[in-house]
């Protein structure tokens, strides 16, 4: 796996070369595959990447109809719930592009308690790849300034989950503290490319810890612990 760092003076500069990044990468995928699978974040930062890839240029550069967009986690809250990670990524992008509403896998957390809405996605991922484990394209994921990442937190048991790829989660300290679905670690590491968006002072800290921690392993920092297949990409705001 490489990894890589790009510093960025702003959000904002961020956002413009995360979206450009991840249009070039649905495009180059595309030449060798019918499909791009895309897990989005939640969380604010994504926000203005989410209305940049919805916008002219890019939107109208990217095959909409050859994109699955997934979630790498959910609140368990209504769909219109102002924390649905759903309902940001729709109303910043999916509502705006021309994207077939059969390629978009959302979490239906709606649909039961949350062990069986894990279980449940779980089945989607399966059903979407073939019977197999998934192996998505892109994740892209945010950290919080504890170092959790989805909807992963330091010391939960899901930190050591090697089997399941989506789990139903308890989170107390999160700052949206309700019941979570979550990917895992099995889900995130087999993907190819992983592009993590860290921006605000108060986690600058954590992210010099975890690429400089040698060992990059243990449940302190669970963003730690994401080592894709291929590329790692971390875009960061610089404090330095
Ligand atoms: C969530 C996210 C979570 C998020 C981080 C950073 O549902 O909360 O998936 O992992 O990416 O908490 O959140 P901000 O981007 O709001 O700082």
């Amino acid at each position: 796996m490489k990894t890589e760092v790009r510093r960025f003076p702003d959000l904002s500069e961020l956002s413009k070369a995360a979206a450009e990044f991840i249009t070039n990468l649905i495009n180059t995928t595309l030449e060798d595959k019918d499909f791009f699978s895309l897990v989005l974040s939640g969380g604010n930062t994504p926000r203005r990447l989410y209305e940049i890839l919805a916008a002219a240029p890019l939107a109208d550069r990217v095959p909409w109809s050859r994109v699955h967009l997934f979630w790498g986690d959910e609140r368990c809250v209504a769909q219109d719930h102002p924390d649905s990670n759903f309902k940001m990524a729709n109303e910043l992008l999916i509502s705006k592009v021309a994207l077939p509403q059969d390629n978009v896998h959302r979490i239906a957390v709606e649909t039961g308690p949350p062990d069986e809405v894990a279980r449940a996605y779980e089945q989607v991922l399966k059903r979407f790849f073939g019977g197999g484990s998934p192996n998505f394209d892109l994740v892209l994921l945010g950290m919080g300034k504890d170092g959790h990442t989805a909807s992963l937190f330091p010391k939960d048991s899901v930190l050591l989950e090697q089997v399941k790829n989506v789990a139903a989660v308890y989170p107390t300290a999160a700052s949206v503290a309700v019941p979570r679905i979550t990917i895992t670690f099995p889900a995130i590491n087999r993907a190819a490319c992983a592009m993590f968006l860290v921006s605000g002072k108060d986690k600058h800290a954590v992210f010099k810890a975890i690429i400089g921690r040698a060992d990059r392993a243990g449940p302190t920092y669970p963003a730690a612990l994401v080592e894709p297949r291929e590329k790692l990409i971390w875009f960061v705001e610089d404090f330095d």
